[in-house]
């Protein structure tokens, strides 16, 4: 039966729109690897997937994750913030994937952050080939707050509409704050 998707599964159907095999893509949260695999398996063997996050046990399960499913030649596994990825991405990509929040069973206080977030994502615009898409799942509300989600619309609604479209999409009759998705193609 057919059923709305939630955002994160709207995400992986832009994504997939977008992306093809031998592409270049980046995972700005890895987190578990669930995206992180997904982007590996779309881009193929020729591709590659540059995979960041801040913690060491965000990185071993996904390295985990993409040894069992034996996708991690064509991931580069970055320990450090997503707001550094001009530092080791020299090349445009086609997507990049932001899953915000915190650690699924970790650390809820090792969440992303307003300042850092609106800076990545204004660096992963800028590293996007032209066609390419940043995808932005926000969680908000709970222990993650409201003032990333506030701090990213609020940075998203400035962006030039000639340069980008920016798409967001909410349920709006759900309790507890489901996330949003958000993505912005490079014209
Ligand atoms: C909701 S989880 C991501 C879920 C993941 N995509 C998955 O498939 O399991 C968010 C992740 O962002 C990471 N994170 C927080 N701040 C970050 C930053 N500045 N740069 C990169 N990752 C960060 C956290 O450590 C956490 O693992």
């Amino acid at each position: 039966m057919q059923t709305i998707k939630n955002s994160l599964g709207q995400s992986h159907d832009y994504i997939r729109l977008f992306v093809k095999e031998g592409d270049t893509v980046v995972d700005a949260t890895c987190g578990n690897g669930n995206d992180t695999a997904f982007l590996a398996e779309l881009v193929g063997e020729k591709g590659k997937v540059y995979g960041f996050d801040i913690q060491d046990r965000a990185l071993s399960n996904t390295k985990k994750r993409l040894d069992g499913l034996g996708l991690n030649e064509r991931v580069e596994l970055i320990k450090d913030g997503h707001e550094n990825m001009d530092k080791y991405i020299n090349t445009p990509v086609k997507a990049v994937m932001f899953n915000l929040g915190y650690l699924p069973g970790g650390d809820h206080s090792i969440g992303t952050k307003p300042e850092t977030t609106v800076h990545a994502i204004n660096k992963a615009m800028n590293l996007l080939t032209k066609g390419g898409v940043v995808v932005v799942v926000i969680y908000y509300g709970g222990d993650s707050g409201f003032e990333e989600k506030d701090r990213v619309m609020e940075f998203l609604t400035g962006i030039d509409q000639k340069e980008y479209i920016v798409m967001k999409t909410e349920f709006i009759n759900q309790a507890n704050c489901p996330p949003i998705l958000v993505c912005i193609e490079k014209l």
